[in-house]
């Protein structure tokens, strides 16, 4: 391997003069972003150092929520900022956008503000400014939107402009969803330089692809709402997805809302009174939140509410509870698997390398039951929720680092189809 070793020459001399002159290592040209339906991320590959390094916004937030929201004044606000106002803005803050989804249009009841259809059949936002004035808004132009806030955020962070992008989308995606996110990237003056599936980014994450002997890899990734479940083949640095299943049903708000249940119950119980006022249940359901991360590195999370009727409410919430309330959820994880397996024709004893995304795998009983269902421990140490953009970011190192760092992996298009699993019901 040569070239190989003349790059880690260049790397080491590259390093010295760093240290030895004090230069400044040069800037990465190109980013990896993670455009989530609910969550986005951009990070930057450091060549001299070999480090992956994801870029907060000036909130000090590395991860954001992919809400956009249009102000009547014309001002723009994105992630946090737009999540801020969403309650008095409901009508203009867009959030859960997929690219070129023919069931958004479908689903237009389940949100606030207007999905509309264009004649060819692509959906739009109808935001309305003020009593006389519309803006028109494309699935693409949000993308767009969210994608040049984090190009910013890191332009500043480097003082150097940005061009290149590599960017993850779910691995079932299709051509032409993969060519309307390349155009979102269009709309933040972004060169699209690859499109890679989240579930190979997070192989990439951690280094799977440069691992002597794995061939089959499975990426599990529960998240706020969905599971999603990709078997990857790997050979010779090429990636190609063997098989994907899914329960878009199950996630981490379906925790919550156990718990918010099982708590409204008891206080009903005890107090004689339900809890119906607004603010009490907003405050409710942020203090589970709050219980259920707790836990995730606690055996106890103390619950404390001040509510209207009820003065200071406090109950001792232990994980066995949280995960007994959850016990006929948490059976649902390892279906998805299955059919994903079988799909690919492999067993779970092949299975080389177990790849752990989404905030809800920090669940210690989801590593549990992912693990036994393997017989091998998962890879996690890497933050769930910035696997994907971790490993964006690699491939973005790979290309834009000029010279031969390291195998660069490639991903093969799939031809497979995704099999939908929702609580124990088939649907294909
Ligand atoms: C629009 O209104 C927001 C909030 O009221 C304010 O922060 C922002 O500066 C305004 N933008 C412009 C362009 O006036
Ligand atoms: C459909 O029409 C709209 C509005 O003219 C355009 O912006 C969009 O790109 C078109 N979509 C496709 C898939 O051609
Ligand atoms: C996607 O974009 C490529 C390159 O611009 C083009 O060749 C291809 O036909 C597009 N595919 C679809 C399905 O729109």
């Amino acid at each position: 391997m040569p070239y190989f070793i003349i790059g880690t020459a260049i790397l080491a001399v590259l390093g010295y003069l760093t240290q030895m002159y004090g230069l400044p290592p040069p800037a990465p040209k190109v980013v990896g972003i993670d455009l989530g339906t609910t969550f986005s991320s951009i990070g930057v590959y450091h060549a001299v150092t070999g480090d992956t390094e994801i870029i907060p916004d000036d909130l000090g937030k590395r991860s954001i929520p992919s809400v956009v929201a249009f102000l009547s004044n014309g001002s723009v606000l994105v992630g946090h900022r737009a999540v801020q106002q969403q309650e008095k803005n409901p009508l203009r803050t867009i959030y859960d956008v997929k690219e070129n989804d023919p069931q958004f249009q479908a689903d237009q009841q389940r949100y606030p503000f207007a999905v509309k259809l264009f004649d060819n059949g692509s959906a739009y936002f109808d935001v309305p400014l003020s009593d006389s004035e519309r803006r028109i808004v494309t699935p693409e132009e949000v993308g767009g939107i969210i994608i040049r806030y984090l190009k910013s955020a890191t332009e500043k962070a480097q003082n150097t402009p940005i061009s290149q992008l590599v960017i993850s989308v779910p691995a079932e995606f299709d051509e032409e969803q993969r060519n309307a996110t390349a155009r979102a990237a269009d709309f933040a003056d972004l060169e699209t330089r690859r499109i890679i599936s989240e579930s190979t980014a997070a192989a990439l994450a951690y280094g799977l692809h440069k691992k002597k002997g794995v061939e089959h890899i499975v990426v599990v990734d529960l998240g706020g709402g969905t599971l999603d479940v990709s078997v990857l083949w790997l050979q010779g640095g090429v990636f190609v997805t063997q098989a994907m299943a899914g329960n878009n049903r199950l996630g981490g708000q379906d925790f919550n809302d156990r718990v918010q249940h099982f708590l409204m119950e008891y206080i009903e119980k005890k107090y004689g009174k339900s809890v119906t006022d607004k603010e009490d249940l907003q405050q409710l359901r942020l203090a589970i939140e709050e219980a259920k991360i707790h836990l995730t590195s606690h055996l106890k999370a103390k619950i404390t509410l001040h509510l209207k009727n009820l003065e200071s409410f406090s109950y001792e919430l232990t994980r066995t509870e949280f995960e007994s309330i959850n016990a006929d959820l948490f059976d649902h994880v390892t279906e998805p698997i299955k059919a994903a397996l079988e799909d690919a024709k492999i067993t779970p004893e092949e299975v080389d390398e177990i790849v752990l995304v989404g905030g809800s795998t920090r669940i210690p009983l989801v590593r549990k039951i992912v693990g036994s269902f393997f017989g091998q421990v998962p890879n996690y140490g890497i933050d769930p929720e910035l696997a994907v953009v971790t490993g964006a970011s690699v491939q973005a190192g790979v290309i834009g680092g000029g010279w031969p760092l390291q195998v660069a992996a490639m991903e093969l298009p799939s031809k497979q189809r995704k099999k939908h699993i929702y609580a124990g019901k088939k649907e294909i």
